[in-house]
């Protein structure tokens, strides 16, 4: 987001509170583009700059503290430096973080998953999501010899060539800068949610391996994909003998111990994790069907007479994330830490919707699960903001709002009240988010909304 806030007391506020991080950016612009590591912490006129966090809280560097709903981009749904968590990674530290050798850690890891996700018959470590999101490509592809890969619109799966594109941007399919024509013409796009048009290419083109679908719809089920539509997905695949590639990097863990799978009883044939995966630490991993990722298998490749996929990556399954991993995912296989998160989130949607009301704010926050969503509302559509139907949102309902000025103001108006979102679009609610935080936060967007409404935004 940039633009020229001019004259916003909101912005001057968020400036004058954030002098420190302002300084900092200063320094960052001269070494990293655009002075950030992420593109979703770029904002106008500077982002914060933290340096502690617990449970549900964090601190900048000017002293101002946050309920936090950004929640590590969603790795975190046991909230901030977890003391069981912290413990184990702080131990493997003491011990050594890499042993280019291998460790019990990883099958202890490996296990607890297979205990966990109910479609992981093996499962293959990476360093990240977007790792993981690309080995399973090259899975699909090996294992049913065809070359295409499906995607909805919108879902997002990372940054690697293949999901590069129909976004946010180059919804028709073309490449964005760098990602060559030869690879989008490798993915089909069909719009999210559009089960007609997934039935016709797949009774059509020969050449599909697998159809690839974001846990529970685009960016974390803001334009939401329902159960029904999962599981006619799952069918679908399967009458046309097509793979499955489930990526739960966001809901794995999260929407229950078992991820989105086991909540719905679908099992897809491959599954991308990462993010709660690790305790908060890097981590990834492609899990699924033996058959397939038997091809990652010396012995059963050799046996089979054919060539195994190659697969290195230094830090797979390192020991300090392997450590942080295994301590969360107990906890939430043994905790109802994924129950309370979704009840936290539940109760602050239909809080935070109240208030909308109450002020006359025709949006809505939606969302399911431990997540919520802003909708903003661009077009004018007339709404109840406690009834609102979020099945009907598609790509561009979300996507285009042209008020840059209303939305990055928003961001700034709830990090000026003590609460940082994931800039404008909502945010990932943790076990750890309790009553406090839940009035806190409503607080927040009853003043931010009014300033907003002080400065001609609404
Ligand atoms: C649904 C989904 N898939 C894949 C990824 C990529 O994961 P990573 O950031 O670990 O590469 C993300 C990251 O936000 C994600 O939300």
């Amino acid at each position: 987001m940039t633009v020229a806030l001019s004259n916003s007391q909101i912005e001057a506020r968020y400036r004058a509170m954030t002098t420190r991080s302002a300084t900092l950016h200063t320094e960052a612009k001269k070494a990293l583009p655009s002075g950030v590591v992420h593109d979703s912490r770029h904002v106008d006129p500077h982002p914060l700059y933290c340096e502690l966090a617990l449970g549900p809280r964090k601190w900048d560097v000017d002293g101002n503290g946050y309920v936090d709903y950004y929640g590590g981009h969603g790795a975190l749904l046991l909230g901030h430096s977890h003391p069981e968590v912290m413990a184990k990674a702080a131990a493997q530290l003491q011990r050594g973080t890499h042993f280019a050798a291998c460790s019990e850690l990883e099958i202890r890891w490996s296990r607890l998953i297979q205990e966990m996700v109910p479609s992981a018959e093996r499962v293959r470590f990476t360093a990240s999501g977007t790792e993981a999101s690309h080995m399973a490509m090259r899975l699909a592809r090996a294992a049913t010899g065809r070359s295409k890969i499906v995607r909805f619109t919108g879902h997002f799966h990372g940054w690697q060539d293949h999901v590069a594109f129909g976004v946010r941007t180059h919804l028709d399919g073309t490449p964005t800068p760098g990602v060559v024509k030869g690879v989008a013409d490798s993915v089909v796009l069909i719009p999210a949610n559009d089960l007609k048009r997934l039935e016709a290419v797949l009774s059509t083109d020969r050449d599909i391996a697998a159809v690839m679908v974001e846990g529970i719809g685009s960016f974390t089920g803001s334009i939401p994909t329902s159960g029904p539509t999962l599981k006619a997905i799952r069918a679908l695949t399967q009458a046309h003998n097509v793979l499955m590639i489930w990526d739960e990097v966001v809901t794995g863990f999260r929407v229950s111990p078992g991820g989105a799978q086991a909540h719905y009883g679908i099992k897809p044939d491959l599954t991308l994790l990462a993010k709660v995966l690790a305790g908060g630490l890097p981590g990834g991993a492609v899990v699924g069907r033996r058959d397939i990722l038997e091809w990652l298998d010396f012995e059963a490749s050799e046996k089979a007479g054919r060539e195994k996929i190659a697969h290195q990556g230094t830090f797979n399954a390192n020991p300090v994330s392997a450590a942080a991993g295994i301590a969360a995912l107990e906890i939430i296989k043994n905790t109802d830490a994924c129950a309370r998160a979704n009840a936290a989130a539940a109760r602050l949607r239909a809080a935070l919707n109240a208030v909308l009301e109450e002020e006359k704010v025709p949006w809505a926050v939606f969302g399911e699960f431990s997540i919520f969503h802003i909708f903003t509302n661009p077009d004018g559509r007339s709404l109840t903001p406690t009834r609102f139907d979020a099945s009907a949102l598609d790509t561009a309902d979300f996507k285009s709002d042209p008020r840059k000025s209303l939305l990055s103001k928003l961001y700034l108006a709830m990090v000026t009240n003590g609460v940082d979102l994931m800039q404008w679009r909502g945010g990932f609610v943790s076990a750890t988010h309790g009553p406090a935080e839940e009035q806190e936060t409503i607080a927040a967007w009853r003043k931010a909304l009014r300033l907003l409404k002080d400065e001609g935004e609404l």
